[in-house]
């Protein structure tokens, strides 16, 4: 799929998400080291600490389709200057990376800036120190 076909994708997982209480959609879609993608979007709710990010919900269908290395993570939302990943989401992220792995900060118009994972999460915390 070309970049061009992913930032649609990215859009179209954006234009699902549930947000009454933010009025803030995220969309994701994740490349995995096979080329293969997952979407996912934001999910709030009436008891607002249950709600997840788009983040989680593409990981957790990436988890799904027998895949677990993120080679680029496309993240979007209405502001100009794109998405850029929560605290937790930066955690989220890192346990299915590597030191190559990048995440596009995309507007709805395309990418606006990209960050590899360990600039957004140094010296972290990971699978191979438990
Ligand atoms: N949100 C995400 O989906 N991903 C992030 O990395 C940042 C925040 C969502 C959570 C909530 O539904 C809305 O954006 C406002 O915080």
């Amino acid at each position: 799929m070309s970049e061009e076909n992913h930032i649609k994708a990215t859009r179209e997982a954006m234009s699902k998400a549930y947000v009454p209480y933010s009025n803030y959609p995220v969309g994701v879609l994740i490349v995995t080291d096979n080329g293969n993608t997952y979407t996912g979007c934001n999910v709030e709710n009436a008891s607002y600490p249950l709600g997840n990010c788009a983040e989680a919900s593409a990981i957790a269908s990436m988890v799904m389709g027998g895949e677990k290395k993120i080679k680029h993570i496309y993240v979007m939302t209405k502001n100009d200057e794109g998405g850029i990943p929560c605290g937790g989401c930066r955690q989220r992220i890192r346990e299915f990376s590597d030191s190559n792995t990048e995440v596009f900060m995309c507007s709805k118009d395309g990418v606006q800036g990209r960050v590899n994972i360990s600039e957004l999460l140094p010296n972290s915390f990971g699978p191979e120190h438990l």
